[in-house]
């Protein structure tokens, strides 16, 4: 049984959102926290809105006392994901007991470059700063696979690299059910600096052809406005990086606890959603 009562969401958006349900859901205290300038959330009953300045470490320190928080969950989207690097320091004056990065898709550790590399290090100066931590990689969303294929906006499948390379596919629901689930019902001592790798369904971008009922074709790159993030996405699925058991160091799929999928185990009787769940297929 978890000894965590209450929780504090920093940023609700895609993922933040549904993580506020599900622990809300479950017997705690749950708060968000929002910019000032941010338009208004819709969040459960019971559920309280903190207006706060991200940068402001102390003036969210105080927020975090006020509601006696022991976890943080930082969901700021992945542009903005530098904004989370002065919640350190307010964890820190808070006295959180146990803090959630902004994680979320592939594996970060031994990054260096981009996002990636950035997720990366601000696991670093948690650990540096002594705040236990826990990171949920989940691959990618499958309510986001249809965009990042063209399916979506053309219905055919263009595909960046080979694609021959299986990555780890989650649906949002599922990761949101998931972290409720363990931080209400696992031991510290079971979360506290643990990698929790996820895996809703697995395949290689070739074999969305099939599940779509569609033709895929091979570019160098994606053009248009968000072409750039998709190509640049598309090419670190080639390397194996977008599965969540993909160890970055080694280059390498990790074995046993650090399989791909291998913390659902945490979950008894869950039942997955697949990407033919996610999309009606
Ligand atoms: N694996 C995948 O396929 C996948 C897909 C998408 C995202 N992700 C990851 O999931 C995490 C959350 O992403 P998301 O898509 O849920 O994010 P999102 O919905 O785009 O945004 C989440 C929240 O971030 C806050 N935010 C936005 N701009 C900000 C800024 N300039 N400064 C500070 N806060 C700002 C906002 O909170 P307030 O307005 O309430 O302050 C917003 O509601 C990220 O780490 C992202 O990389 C993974
Ligand atoms: C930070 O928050 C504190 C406490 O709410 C407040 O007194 C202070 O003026 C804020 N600092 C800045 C730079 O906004």
């Amino acid at each position: 049984m978890s000894s965590y009562k209450s929780f504090a969401i920093v940023g609700a958006g895609a993922v933040g959102l549904p993580i506020i349900g599900a622990l809300a859901a479950q017997n705690v205290r749950v708060i968000l926290l929002s910019r000032p300038e941010s338009t208004s959330k819709v969040v459960p009953s019971g559920v309280q809105v903190a207006k706060v300045d991200y940068s402001n470490a102390s003036a969210v320190a105080e927020v975090f006392k006020q509601h006696n928080v022991d976890v943080v969950l930082s969901t700021i989207t992945t542009m903005a994901v530098t904004a989370q690097r002065s919640l350190v320091d307010a964890a820190k004056l808070g006295s959180i007991k146990l803090f959630v990065p902004s994680e979320f898709g592939m594996p970060t550790e031994g990054h260096k470059e981009g996002i990636l590399g950035e997720k990366d290090r601000f696991a670093e100066s948690l650990k540096a700063a002594g705040i236990p931590y826990v990171r949920f990689y989940t691959g990618m969303f499958a309510e986001n696979l249809a965009r990042l294929i063209g399916y979506s906006t053309h219905g055919k499948i263009t595909i960046v690299g080979k694609g021959e390379v299986p990555l780890s596919i989650t649906s949002i629901g599922d990761i949101a059910g998931f972290v409720a689930h363990v931080l209400t019902t696992l031991s510290p001592s079971e979360l506290e600096n643990h990698v929790f790798r996820l895996e809703g369904d697995r395949k290689s971008l070739n074999e969305l052809g099939l599940l779509f009922k569609t033709t895929v074709e091979h570019v160098d790159q994606i053009a248009g406005e968000r072409g750039g993030v998709q190509t640049h996405i598309m090419k670190l699925i080639d390397t194996g990086a977008a599965s969540t058991g993909w160890d970055q160091v080694n280059k390498a799929e990790g074995l046993g606890t650090n399989a791909a999928g291998s913390a659902n185990a945490f979950w008894q009787g869950h039942q997955w959603k697949t990407l033919k769940d996610v999309h009606n297929l």
